[in-house]
């Protein structure tokens, strides 16, 4: 191994979710694509290989937002004002992760696949820290939105896990104070 626990430990508590980005400056597709592929080194059970990425940037962010609202709207899903942000705030970074989880017939590996998905973006976000690109996990407002899995060219089935905002880092948000450790010991 090249990186030490101390190492791995930095980069683990360094990383925050941030969308202090600077918003004139792309993120080469080429990055992203090197993110998504350690995404892929998480493990996942009976290797269903479950992660689904689309990347969105340009104009392509705000058919982003478009394609959310008018499910919402077809669903009767949030007011006005979710609606109207909805609209406009995936261009907020200069690049946005979609990311999902192939749908598996059984209920259990079903669950695992979305685990699986959620190791992967960790992979991901680790990635990013290190590269100086900043990263905001964000819920999708409908995870099956029938609009937005066409516009990613998923699957009918696939579940949004991430709509994830990408950019480069332009300041630090302060540091959320984690919880102490909650480990229950049973030895005999
Ligand atoms: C499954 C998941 C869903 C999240 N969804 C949202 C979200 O919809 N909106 C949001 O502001 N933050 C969202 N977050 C980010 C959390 O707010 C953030 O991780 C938390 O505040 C801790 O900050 P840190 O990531 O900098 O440690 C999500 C995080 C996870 C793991």
């Amino acid at each position: 191994m090249t990186v030490s626990f101390d190492e791995l430990a930095e980069l683990i508590r360094s990383r925050r979710s941030s969308m202090f980005v600077d918003n004139t400056r792309e993120v080469p597709t080429g990055i992203v694509e090197q993110l998504c592929e350690l995404a892929q080194w998480a493990p996942n059970h009976k290797r269903t290989w479950p992660w689904r990425f689309a990347l969105f940037t340009g104009a392509g962010r705000d058919r982003l937002g478009a394609a959310f609202v008018a499910d919402m709207v077809d669903r009767d899903f949030g007011d006005q004002g979710k609606r109207a942000k909805t609209v406009t705030k995936y261009s907020r970074t200069p690049a946005v992760l979609v990311i999902g989880a192939a749908a598996d017939d059984n209920p259990s590996r079903h669950d695992e696949n979305r685990d699986a998905v959620a190791a992967g973006i960790q992979n991901l976000l680790l990635g990013a820290t290190t590269l100086g690109l900043a990263t905001y996990w964000g819920t999708a407002p409908l995870i099956d939105s029938p609009r937005v899995l066409a516009l990613c060219g998923f699957a009918t089935d696939v579940r949004i896990i991430n709509v994830m905002y990408l950019g480069w880092s332009r300041d630090e948000p302060e540091t959320p104070v984690r919880p102490p450790l909650d480990l229950h010991l049973i030895d005999a």
